[in-house]
């Protein structure tokens, strides 16, 4: 009897998809989170056919030299920075992504960041649970408003423009900046207007960021671009640490240069600048943009999906739902 295809799941995942990879493959699961040295990653990538990874898995080239099992990897997220595409293709192993289950869930949190900012939710949280709510002051924790105020999106792909689509329960007029301009039907369905990045900096009241991290992409946000934004401006990041220049933003928050943040990924992450967390005007969480428990669930499930599909079986036999390069396919 052959030996059964062997698949590594790099982080914890839910039972039920670790069961469904096991009607297909030998599995072996991590149960806590950890982050694997590359000699680690490599070592334990030479003995399997598939894998499912987290963002903070690191394939390139170095690392897939000398693999002659491994097939597939599927990404736990729709952003792949952590991936080596072409190096990959080259060694003639798939790569998968999440892409659209986690669009509205992660809108929703986009949303989340830049209320919360804009009226200090956690600060005025804070505050209160430090015992120092003794009476109202009527003109104490002034935020920004968001209803009416005019709503800037960098990038925008599936995400972004689920995020556009709800400014109008908000009144908000909606601008963008994306590397093509989007089609006048999306445009509308968005009601968004296209603009230059300068005219979205300095014109938007709320500026969320959607892009996806490339190396051009690193700190798009940095001194520059913060100095052009409005100083009752708020910044939101669900994209990808890095995009931002931690330190730049940090000391426009300090200064009054900018009203708020909200930052959902950070350069380093799980470290964050320490001038970002002794700020109260920015609100921090750990890149949690898609932690629903279905969304979660979904993308566990695609990810699944991808890998057996990927690896002949299951009802897609050969067409996995969601490739990166998709060319590996048809060769
Ligand atoms: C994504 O889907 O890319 C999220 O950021 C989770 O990594």
């Amino acid at each position: 009897m052959s030996e059964r295809q062997r698949v590594w799941v790099s982080r914890p995942i839910f039972p039920e998809t670790l069961t469904t990879l096991g009607q297909y493959f030998e599995v072996v699961a991590e149960t806590v989170e950890q982050k694997l040295s590359a000699e680690q990653l490599k070592a334990t990538l030479m003995d399997v056919d598939g894998a499912i990874l987290g963002g903070g898995d690191r394939i390139d080239a170095a690392l897939l030299d000398g693999n002659k099992r491994l097939r597939v990897v599927a990404n736990l997220g729709v952003g792949y920075n952590n991936l080596d595409i072409p190096a990959l293709t080259k060694a003639g192993v798939l790569a998968c992504n999440t892409p659209e289950v986690l669009d509205e869930s992660v809108a929703d949190y986009a949303w989340a960041l830049m209320l919360a900012a804009a009226r200090r939710v956690g600060a005025a949280e804070r505050w209160l649970r430090a015992g120092q709510w003794h009476g109202m002051r009527f003109d104490d924790w002034l935020g920004v408003d968001v209803h009416g105020k005019t709503l800037g999106i960098l990038g925008m792909g599936r995400i972004g423009q689920a995020i556009a689509r709800r400014a109008a329960g908000f009144d908000m007029p909606v601008i963008y900046h994306n590397r093509h301009r989007l089609s006048a039907d999306i445009e509308q369905d968005c009601k968004a207007r296209y603009v230059e990045k300068h005219a979205l900096l300095a014109d938007s009241d709320h500026l969320i960021l959607v892009l996806p991290y490339t190396p051009e992409n690193r700190h798009a946000i940095g001194a520059a671009e913060l100095a052009m934004m409005r100083p009752h401006a708020v910044l939101v990041n669900i994209a990808r640490g890095g995009i931002v220049d931690d330190a730049a933003l940090a000391a426009a928050l300090r200064e009054g240069r900018l009203a708020a943040a909200g930052l959902d990924v950070f350069e380093g992450e799980p470290a964050v600048h320490p001038d970002l967390l002794a700020l109260d005007n920015a609100v921090l969480s750990p890149h949690i943009g898609s932690a629903t428990a279905a969304t979660r669930r979904a993308m566990a499930t695609l990810a699944v999906d991808n890998v057996i599909a990927a690896l002949g079986h299951g009802p897609h036999a050969g067409h996995p739902p969601t490739p990166i390069n998709a060319e590996l396919l048809t060769k």
